[in-house]
């Protein structure tokens, strides 16, 4: 399979990139930054792993950078950048902040997706695996403006879903809760609140990896999963059946 991902710096978007390529697939990789992990990465799959420098937010760069490795030939679009908000009230959002995090989170895929879909419906079979929130589906996974663009995700997925399903495209969300990676790195680190509240709350008691998060998206991505069409499928630990 030839594999876009986005936000593949760090985190989930690593351990897609990682999971992909360990498998044998080739990945286009898509952040904002060079990470550590990434070079090391280039290293290692020098053959079938592609680094794009690029920002989701903007469409015309996108257009620019995306376009030229994906022409030939692309499988599997996974929509993994993104950014949290500082869990901030409405009365602590800004504009800004309000048109940043709808600008990463929800409108980013929109545009990726846009550039990517031509591409894509060129084959028989093609995936979508955008990633959501527990955020997606309720309250209190972030502020305002993340919980309203994890919102609006899961409708564009399920919309999407709707649109394509003749053509061959298989569109899902996976909605993660509590996965330890840089995004929320301070949380999860001992005495933290955040850290003790996942503890006590979610009903497996612990964190997640970014590797389980990779490994649902292979899965959702393989011809096993043909007829899930349109679904958000939590990895939350339970966080969503209290
Ligand atoms: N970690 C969690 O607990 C958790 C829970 C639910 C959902 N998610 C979602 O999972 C996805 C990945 O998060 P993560 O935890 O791996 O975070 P992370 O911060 O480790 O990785 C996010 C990556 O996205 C990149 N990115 C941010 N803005 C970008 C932009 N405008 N253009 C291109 N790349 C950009 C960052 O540079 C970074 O490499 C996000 O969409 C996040 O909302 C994470």
């Amino acid at each position: 399979m030839h594999v876009a991902i986005t936000g593949v710096s760090s985190g989930i978007g690593l351990e897609q990139a990682r999971v992909f390529l360990e498998n044998g697939h080739v990945v286009f990789g898509l952040d904002l930054r060079e990470s550590m992990e990434i070079k090391e990465l280039m290293n290692e799959f020098s053959k079938s792993f592609t680094f794009i420098c690029g920002d989701v937010t903007k469409r015309k760069t996108l257009h620019e950078h995306l376009v030229p490795v994906i022409e030939k030939r692309l499988d599997v679009l996974c929509n993994t950048a993104g950014q949290l908000d500082g869990y901030q009230s409405l009365e602590e959002t800004t504009g800004e902040s309000w048109d940043h995090i709808l600008a990463v989170n929800l409108t980013g895929t929109f545009n990726v997706t846009s550039v990517c879909l031509k591409y894509l419906l060129q084959n028989k079979a093609s995936r979508i695996i955008n990633i959501t929130s527990i955020a997606g589906l309720t309250s209190g996974g972030g502020g305002i403006a993340y919980t309203s663009a994890k919102h609006g995700l899961v409708g564009f997925t399920k919309q999407l879903a709707h649109d394509y399903s003749t053509k061959g495209l298989r569109v899902n969300g996976i909605a993660p809760g509590a996965i330890a990676t840089p995004m929320n790195q301070k949380d999860f680190q001992e005495e933290r609140p955040l850290a003790k509240w996942v503890q006590e709350q979610v009903p497996t008691k612990r964190w997640a990896t970014a590797k389980e998060v990779a490994q649902l998206t292979y899965y959702l991505a393989s011809n096993s999963a043909d007829y899930i069409q349109g679904a958000i499928i939590p990895i939350d630990g339970g966080w969503l059946i209290k």
